[in-house]
């Protein structure tokens, strides 16, 4: 069986052989650059260990469409820093703050190109049921970033519709990361949708998660600048939690607190961070990452495929739940 050792081998060798056109400079440097700072890689790890659970050796046939998992996701951040207005992530300046916006409108757009490529090199009896799958995830990122800029306008959202933007625009990607080992490695539809329910409630505890280290992270670990959700009025778990619990009355007024400044933001930032603390949300935020970290374990178990090929699941989701960054 493979191991998590030679998974973690072969990921430093996929990322360290990905090469990409030279020129023009101005479109493929900040492809460059977001590839070799490299983050968690947690996509195209899980693609690999859904797919070790059914085979004994990586080729070629599963390592371009895993790693088209990686450049399709850091093409997703590129775009998302310019609707954000995020200057940091990776502990580095953002694409758009290193260069400007219409370089990381293009560069964003070849990378979403350049996945569809490398996705395209699976087995070819699977190009159609993988592209399919991963045509439908892209779309449905997109509109799951939509409802996310939508929310930011709307003073308040209930829990329900919270829970499908990030399903679309965070877990479908986990999900297809999984489904898409299962698939290429020849498992069967079972196998390969229980995987796909596995990775969708990991991307739900991973993206609350998400919010929680947004307001309550360390700066210095987590590589992106703290407080920025607050500042755009981002319906995080956190916020729609507060809400829910609270209405809308103080934090109303917080969220209309001005942000022009750095100083208006830190003061936004701690006024929504206190109301937060009295109403302890985000002790809540942890509970809920460990309900969804477990549901998702269920479809692990629910695979039938043994113990150590469950144990790895099961190490991999607990890998997720202890994110720090
Ligand atoms: C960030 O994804 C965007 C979310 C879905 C929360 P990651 O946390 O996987 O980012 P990197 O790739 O490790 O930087
Ligand atoms: C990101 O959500 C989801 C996608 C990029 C598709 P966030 O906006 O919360 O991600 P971060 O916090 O900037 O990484
Ligand atoms: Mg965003
Ligand atoms: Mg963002
Ligand atoms: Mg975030």
């Amino acid at each position: 069986m493979i191991q998590e050792s030679h998974i973690e081998s072969t990921l430093k060798e996929m990322f360290a052989n990905l090469k990409f056109t030279a020129e023009p400079a101005g479109l493929y440097d900040p492809l460059r650059y977001m590839i070799e700072i490299g983050g968690k890689r947690i996509r195209p790890r899980l693609c690999l260990t859904a797919y070790a659970l059914f085979k004994e050796e990586f080729t070629e046939e599963i390592l371009s469409p895993a790693a088209a998992l990686e450049v399709f996701h850091s093409f997703t951040l590129i775009h998302d820093d310019i609707m954000d207005k995020a200057d940091v992530r990776r502990g580095v300046p953002t694409v758009y703050r290193k260069w400007d916006e219409n370089t990381a409108i293009l560069s964003g757009d070849v990378m979403s190109i350049e996945s569809y490529r490398m996705i395209a090199k699976a087995p070819a009896k699977t190009v159609p049921a993988v592209l399919e799958l991963f045509s439908t995830t892209a779309a449905q990122v997109c509109e799951g970033q939509q409802y996310d800029m939508d929310f930011e306008d709307l003073v308040q959202v209930p829990m329900d519709d919270y829970l499908k933007m990030i399903g679309l625009k965070t877990a479908v990607l986990i999900a297809c990361s999984a489904k898409m080992g299962a698939l290429i490695a020849g498992a069967s539809d079972n196998e390969a949708d229980l995987l796909y329910k596995f990775g969708y409630d990991l991307g739900l505890a991973f993206q609350i998660a998400d919010d929680w280290l947004d307001t309550y992270g360390d700066p210095k670990v987590f590589g992106k600048a703290i407080g920025g959700d607050i500042v755009n009025n981002k319906k995080s778990w956190l916020l729609t939690r507060a809400l829910e619990k609270a209405g809308t009355g103080a934090l109303e007024e917080a969220m209309a607190m001005p942000v022009g400044t750095d100083e208006e933001k830190e003061a936004k930032i701690e006024a929504v961070k206190k109301i937060y603390d009295s109403l302890q949300v985000g002790e809540e935020a942890l509970q809920e990452i460990q309900r969804f970290h477990r549901q998702a374990l269920g479809y692990a178990e629910q695979l039938n495929l043994g113990k150590l090929r469950y144990e790895m699941l099961h190490r991999y989701a607990d890998m997720l739940l202890g994110r720090r960054k």
